[in-house]
């Protein structure tokens, strides 16, 4: 009875952004349980991204992005770009962020069009983010977009 009820919290969704395998580096193969902004998501938008999103574009994730994605409306549907609380906003004093109100998460997905939504993956006409690149970005904003 005991290891049935440590099998069953052993998969539950409260766990999973603070299972030890999840933690790491962004370019490795497990994501980063508590990631920033500076050290783990601007390296994935300058190596991926920021190409084609640069500096005088509608949207810019060349260098210091945060500012031009947190809380920023997306253009191409009535989410924003990245969802988030500040921390000191709720509550418990901690931040917080909605991955699936987050129209980044959906165009790194593919699912923009059921987010309401247009246009392609991203990054555009090349492979897909992997897994663990798109937990870390999830990851990001679920603990509350730490700069
Ligand atoms: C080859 C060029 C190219 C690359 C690489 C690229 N993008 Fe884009 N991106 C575009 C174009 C063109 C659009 C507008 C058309 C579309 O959505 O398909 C766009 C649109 C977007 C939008 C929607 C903006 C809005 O205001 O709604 C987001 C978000 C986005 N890109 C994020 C990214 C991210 C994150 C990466 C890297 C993982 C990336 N893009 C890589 C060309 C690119």
């Amino acid at each position: 009875m005991r290891s049935t009820i440590f099998l069953f919290a052993w998969g539950c969704n409260d766990f999973r952004y603070d299972l030890p395998y999840r933690g790491g580096n962004a370019a490795g193969d497990t994501a980063v349980a508590d990631p920033s902004f500076a050290a783990d998501i601007q390296p994935i938008l300058d190596q991926h991204c920021a190409g084609c999103h640069p500096g005088q574009d509608a949207l810019d994730l060349s260098t210091d992005a945060y500012t031009n994605l947190v809380n920023q409306p997306s253009q191409e549907s009535d989410l924003d770009l990245v969802s988030c609380t500040a921390a000191g906003d709720t509550a418990s004093g901690a931040g917080t962020g909605s991955p699936d109100d987050s129209y980044l998460v959906h165009k790194l997905l593919g699912d923009q069009d059921a987010a309401g939504g247009t246009g392609g993956q991203m990054p555009l006409g090349v492979s897909a983010l992997t897994t663990t690149e798109i937990q870390t970005v999830e990851n990001w904003i679920t603990k509350g977009c730490t700069p």
